[in-house]
């Protein structure tokens, strides 16, 4: 292999803040530099929606290092210096108007989200949530008696959902969906979020089409099919993320819903990887690609693409992991029901009450499982998902400890 000196990783989200600290904790001790489209240093996006949406949690607090980090790590940190062009042949990087050589790229370039295209057309003002400075805007929004309508009743949705509600707001979920996270979790587990949403005084409005987005002064009005308007003082609308392919496909590497890699999280140039929400990896355990928008995989798919740049050949075989809070439910999830869906699930606990764990089946082998309010379960629940062919007679036995299953 050729010496690497240069090292350049393009985004500045935490998939590109993990992957540099990596890169210093394996000893590389040649030049890294760090390009970032926005102005803040790379910082972890949960608490945009859950603690700092909440004011339970400082701003500080999300970043992923200090702010003397990086100097004192040697990481070239380019703020608010997006890349324009990659040329992967010749190992170059365009940025701020010049060319930098590498020998290892990485692209941790994210995702961004969907718009709302019926509210573009009319103008009407939609709030969305990613950066620092939608979570700054939203939380300073929220106050009682607002009329927030907000579009989509996935992961974002209902986050905010519950923020605003806790702050006292009017809140009115539409979903095109029969249920809130129908597609992630399945029917007999969306309906633990649907009503614990519905106890806490959110509307939904469930296979919902929105026909028109209409802006009246401070007022948005969605038109739905059915005929209904809802009028809003805040529309919020969390209709899902595209992943932040662009640059990737520009340069000519292979891409499909995000850049693709294989299962070292390389790309289709040899010295070029990608990791975090952009990344579409083969994964070894799966047995197919997944592109996964989770925390958790930023982390750990920075961190391996950081040693898969150095030539550790040990594959990312991580199973993907999410966890959400909302109201007094916390829960976390691990593994992935993949596009052929599932066959059974098993509830363990007390659903009505919310402390429980769900395991998900196909073809006699569990494919994800969770927990909610049941902290210690999450290492049992992932070894049974590691399992993957686990005693499905003891599994449906609540009386058999899960610790026992694997
Ligand atoms: N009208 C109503 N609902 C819609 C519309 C629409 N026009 N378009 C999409 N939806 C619904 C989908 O059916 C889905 O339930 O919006 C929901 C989007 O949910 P997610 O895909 O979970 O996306 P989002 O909630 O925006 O979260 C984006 O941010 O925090 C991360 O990990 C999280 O990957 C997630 C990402």
């Amino acid at each position: 292999m050729n010496r690497i000196e240069t090292i350049v990783v393009v985004g500045g989200g935490l998939a590109a803040g993990r992957a540099v600290q990596e890169l210093r904790e394996q000893g590389f001790e040649g030049r890294i530099v760090l390009f970032a489209s926005e102005r803040h240093r790379p910082y972890e996006r949960p608490p945009l929606s859950k603690g700092y949406l909440m004011r339970a949690e400082p701003l500080e607090k999300g970043f992923v290092h200090p702010a003397d980090w990086y100097d004192a790590h040697g990481v070239d940190l380019r703020l608010g210096t997006p890349v324009t062009g990659l040329r992967p042949d010749q190992h170059l990087v365009a940025a701020a108007g010049e060319d930098l050589a590498y020998d290892r790229l990485l692209l941790a370039t994210g995702a961004s989200p969907r718009r709302l295209a019926l509210a573009d057309e009319s103008g009407a003002p939609v709030a969305y949530l990613r950066t620092i400075e939608d979570s700054q805007h939203l939380r300073q929004r929220l106050a009682p008696g607002l009329r927030v309508v907000i579009v989509g009743g996935g992961w974002i949705g209902l986050e905010v959902a519950s923020a605003a509600r806790t702050a006292g707001c009017e809140v009115t979920v539409v979903e095109t969906l029969t249920k809130p996270l129908l597609r992630v979790l399945g029917s007999e587990v969306a309906d633990v979020f649907l009503r614990l949403h519905e106890e806490h005084g959110v509307v939904f409005r469930l296979g919902a089409s929105i026909s028109g987005v209409e802006s009246r002064g401070t007022t948005s009005v969605v038109h739905l099919e059915d005929g209904t308007d809802l009028e809003a003082d805040l529309l919020v609308a969390g209709v899902g993320v595209s992943p932040n392919a662009d640059l990737a496909t520009a340069a000519g590497l292979d891409s499909d819903n995000g850049i693709l890699v294989d299962e070292h999280l390389r790309t289709s140039n040899p010295d070029v990887f990608a990791a975090g929400d952009v990344a579409n990896a083969h994964h070894p355990l799966l047995g197919r690609r997944v592109r996964v928008e989770h925390w958790d995989n930023a982390i750990q798919q920075g961190r391996a693409a950081a040693r898969s740049m150095l030539g550790d050949p040990e594959p990312y075989a991580r199973l993907p992991y999410f966890f959400t809070d909302q109201y007094d439910l916390g829960m976390e999830y691990v593994g992935h029901v993949g596009p052929e869906g599932y066959d059974d699930v098993v509830l363990r606990g007390d659903v009505a009450g919310r402390v429980f764990t769900a395991f998900w089946l196909s073809g006699g082998k569990v494919i994800a499982g969770m927990h909610a309010n049941d902290w210690d379960a999450i290492d049992p629940v992932r070894r049974v998902v590691s399992a993957g062919s686990v005693d499905l007679g003891a599994l449906r036995d609540s009386s058999v400890p899960l610790a026992d299953l694997a």
